[in-house]
This record gives structure tokens, sequence and C-alpha cells, in this order.
């Protein structure tokens, strides 16, 4: 059983080296790291995962109905704005989410200003660089503590 699963798409194990300007110094490591830390120093576990496919990121969607996570904290990166698969798994396996973006899609080009995850999401953390994940471990914690 996991309670918290921090799912990451296409490209972010290139954090650190990637648009630096855009995403910031931090490596995806240093990320899972102190997700990890944040979490388990709250008495939950916590597991974490990236890909680059597609099919890798729907399977572990789909696994982490068996494995009982209880939230899921996913940055779909590219995916986000083309993914109907991975929104059609977050639906079926019911696992309620936290959309993260390092960014703000927002206040960049149109082709990301549509997410095919918002609309469905428990809440969306976008624009803070890392802290986008901190904040949306902090509130899954939270959500966590509730239930
Ligand atoms: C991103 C924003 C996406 O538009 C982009 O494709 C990414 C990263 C972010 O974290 O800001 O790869 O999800």
């Amino acid at each position: 059983m996991t309670d918290i699963l921090l799912l990451n798409g296409p490209n972010l194990n290139l954090l650190g080296s990637r648009e630096t300007d855009i995403y910031g110094n931090s490596s995806l490591k240093a990320i899972n790291n102190a997700c990890q830390e944040q979490v388990e120093s709250h008495k939950f576990s916590f597991q974490s995962f990236q890909s680059n496919s597609e099919t890798e990121l729907i399977d572990a969607i789909q696994q982490a109905k068996s494995d009982k996570v209880r939230l899921i904290v996913i940055n779909p990166a590219a995916y986000t704005h083309t993914s109907v698969a991975m929104r059609d798994a977050l639906l079926a396996v019911e696992i309620p989410f936290i959309e993260v973006h390092l960014s703000n899609p927002h206040s960049r080009e149109p082709f990301r200003h549509h997410s095919y995850f918002s609309d469905i999401a428990l809440a969306v953390i976008a624009g803070f660089g890392i802290d986008s994940y901190r904040y949306a471990i902090d509130a899954a914690i939270n959500r966590l503590k509730q239930n």
C-alpha cells in the first residue's frame, strides 16, 4: 500500500539542465527526495515514478489501483495538453489527484493553456517552480489526514 504516488511525465528527467530559465536548477532526483522526506515525516508512505512514455504512465496509474494508492500528485508535462488516454486512466482508477506544474502554463504559449486534467483534478498548483511540488504534497498530506 502506498499513500501518495508522485508521477512525472516526459522530459522531466532532464530537470536541472532543461530550459533552466523556465524550470529551474533542481534535478528530478532532488525533487523526489524532498517530496519523500516531506511525506514520510508525516508517517505516510511514498512512491515516485517518471517516464517519457505515455504507455508506462498509464500502466503506473492503473497499477496505483492495485497498490491502493490514496492520492496521486502528477505533473503530466507535455501530456497535459495531449493525453486523453492518461485522463481516462485517472478517471478509471478513481484515485483523487493533484495536477502540478513548475511553470504557469497559462502565461506561456496558447497550446499550453488547455489541460486534459484540470477539470477532473482535486486541485491544480502551477507556477511556483519546485515549490509547486512542496505545496501539492503539503495539500495531499492534509487531505489524507482529514480522511
Ligand atoms: C510543465 C508545463 C508543460 O507545458 C510542459 O510541457 C512541461 C512541464 C511544467 O511543469 O511547467 O514539460 O508541465
